[in-house]
């Protein structure tokens, strides 16, 4: 009987090298959508680090989340235009009427929270992005309307 190889195990594609750590964890994210703790095991015996150095690693990557993905995902702008115009309000109305902080999901999971430093559309300031759609100008009572949308 085969045994069922790993994500990590394609060894021309990742070598058992620190320097496959990036991609292998991008690679993680890329097919859970997040970076599972199973997949960090994987990756630490595979490359021979400890798990602790995985997360030291990762921690400076925005990229990598190691939380599960909402049904929708928030992302709220605060880049300079945005934060200026009240982005940092409408990120602390989201973590304390959700219940959630930025990088995690929901109690019920229907929400994960980001925080992203510009969206691209700075004249349009404040701005919001539910899954793919973007929300501009938004105060804290449109907000709880854009919400609302979301099943
Ligand atoms: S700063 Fe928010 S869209 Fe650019």
């Amino acid at each position: 009987m085969t045994q069922k190889k790993t994500f990590v195990e394609i060894p021309e594609e990742h070598p058992p090298e620190e320097s496959s750590l990036i991609p292998l964890l991008q690679k993680a994210q890329h097919e859970d959508g997040y970076i599972s703790p199973v997949k960090v095991e994987e990756i630490a015996q595979f490359l021979k680090i400890t798990e602790s150095q995985i997360y030291g690693v990762a921690s400076f990557y925005s990229q990598f989340r190691f939380t599960a993905p909402g049904k929708h995902s928030i992302s709220v702008c605060l880049g300079t235009a945005c934060h200026v115009s009240g982005g940092e309000t409408l990120l602390n109305t989201i973590e304390r009427n959700l219940e959630v902080s930025p990088g995690e999901c929901t109690p019920d999971g229907k929400f994960d929270l980001n925080r992203v430093a510009c969206l691209g559309c700075c004249a349009l300031a404040p701005v919001i992005k539910v899954d793919d759609e973007i929300y501009s100008n938004v105060n804290v009572i449109k907000l709880n309307d854009i919400l609302d949308l979301y099943e």
